[in-house]
This record gives structure tokens, C-alpha cells and sequence, in this order.
């Protein structure tokens, strides 16, 4: 079976490859948009891309019932293993922006991200984050995380992306207008946006966005609702 991605709302995704699960950006709990409750997934990793509360969400409470391996930057590692959230060391991954590790035969490597990183209890949490992360059966999906757009996306693309993951909500991250222009500069066979119409400020009209990509971009554009998946085709 290929590998395939299902949009939970918001920022939150899982994907499927090869019997094994990962999970990014849990916020399911308070998440109006949810497609899943935080007791109903399984995943054998969790990605963080940043500190805010809308993309850690749920993410230590998951890793606690499931065992999950958590990565995110050096500085949320460093928070998940602190007071309160008590992850161990052994199951956590801390790298910084252009590294990676491997887990379970799925490399991940953080990318730049333009935004903001604070925690929910006010923790400093590094610079967010976005990932590459190429699935055991060589699929290769970027999730930007939240950001604006910046150049640097060119030299992303070069890697050859089956699937880029971008957020098109505005407000808080790029809208639609960077969004275009994104996809133009990472080139990936198909798109999909997130972090749109959970809430009010971030209301975005997809279909639209989705007819512009088809028409301007090279870029087959995926739209989903939440709690769709969605199988990714290789080149
Ligand atoms: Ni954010
Ligand atoms: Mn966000």
C-alpha cells in the first residue's frame, strides 16, 4: 500500500507507511476542527514543528498512553523531558534545523520555518520548524509548519517532493497569494493546504485556492476535510 496522509484539522496529520504511523502537530483537544480525539490515535512517532499551542496540543499526552517517540527542536526536546511532561530521553529526538535522524527507516530533517516558537507555559521553544521526511518507501513530503514564505523553499523542492504540506489560512502564516508562490518555488507533484478555517481570522476559501494552484503552478493541488486520506503517488 502506498504511503498515505490523512488531514486531522488544523496543522494535525498522520501518515500511514509501511505498518508504521506518524503524527504531526496534535491539536485535537480544543481543536473545533478535529477529525479525531487524542485517545483515538496510535502513532509510533510524533512530529512537533514549533512551541504554539496549536500544533504541541495533544502531543504529551499521546507519547505518555502510546509510547510514541517525540521530535521537534532541540529546545521543545528539551521541554518534553522537563516537570510535568516527564517524556523520557530515550524516546525523544532534539535535533536542530538542516539535521536529521532516522526512525523505524523514516528520515526526518527539520527545515526553516518563518514565525514564532514560545510554549504554552511560556517556555522559550528555539526557531519553528518545518520537516522533510522520507518514508521508507522513498516518498518525500515537506510539511512547512507555520511560516511565511521565503526563497529558500527553492532549494527544498530540489529534493524532489511528492507531497508539500502548506499552510494558506493567512494571518498567522501565508495566505493564499505566498501560498501560490510557495508551490511555485518547491515544484512538488501535488499540494496540500492546512491551518485554514479553524477559526475565524484564518477563514480561507480551498476550492478557489486549490483552482489557482491547478491553473498556475505545476502542482496537482489536494484538497481534503478533515478525516480524509488521502494516498500519495510516487513520481
Ligand atoms: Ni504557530
Ligand atoms: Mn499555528
Amino acid at each position: 500500500m502506498p504511503t498515505r496522509v490523512s488531514w486531522l484539522g488544523h496543522s494535525a496529520l498522520l501518515f500511514e507507511s509501511e505498518g508504521k504511523s506518524v503524527l504531526i502537530d496534535p491539536f485535537l483537544t480544543g481543536n473545533p476542527a478535529a477529525a479525531a480525539t487524542a485517545d483515538a490515535v496510535k502513532p509510533d512517532l510524533i512530529l512537533i514543528t514549533h512551541g504554539h499551542g496549536d500544533h504541541v496540543g495533544d502531543a504529551v499526552g499521546i507519547a505518555k498512553r502510546t509510547g510514541a517517540t517525540v521530535a521537534a527542536n532541540y529546545e521543545i526536546s528539551e521541554w518534553l523531558q522537563g516537570p510535568g511532561r516527564d517524556l523520557p530521553a530515550a524516546r525523544i529526538h532534539g535535533p536542530q534545523h538542516g539535521g536529521s535522524f532516522t526512525f523505524e527507516g523514516i528520515r526526518v530533517k527539520l527545515t526553516l520555518a518563518f514565525h514564532g516558537s514560545v510554549l504554552p507555559d511560556g517556555t522559550y521553544g528555539g526557531n519553528p520548524a518545518g520537516f522533510v521526511v522520507t518514508f521508507p518507501d522513498g516518498t518525500k513530503v515537506y510539511d512547512a509548519g507555520d511560516t511565511a514564505l521565503f526563497g529558500d523553499m527553492a532549494l527544498i523542492g530540489e529534493e524532489g517532493l511528492d507531497l508539500a504540506i502548506v499552510p494558506i489560512g493567512d494571518y498567522y502564516t501565508m495566505g493564499p497569494d505566498d501560498a501560490i508562490r510557495a508551490v511555485k518555488l518547491l515544484k512538488p507533484r501535488h499540494v496540500l493546504p492546512i491551518h485554514y478555517n479553524t477559526f475565524p481570522p484564518i477563514a480561507q476559501d480551498a476550492a478557489r485556492w486549490a483552482e489557482r494552484v491547478a491553473k498556475e503552478t505545476s502542482a496537482k493541488p489536494i484538497v481534503l476535510k478533515p478525516g480524509d486520506w488521502f494516498e500519495i503517488p510516487r513520481g
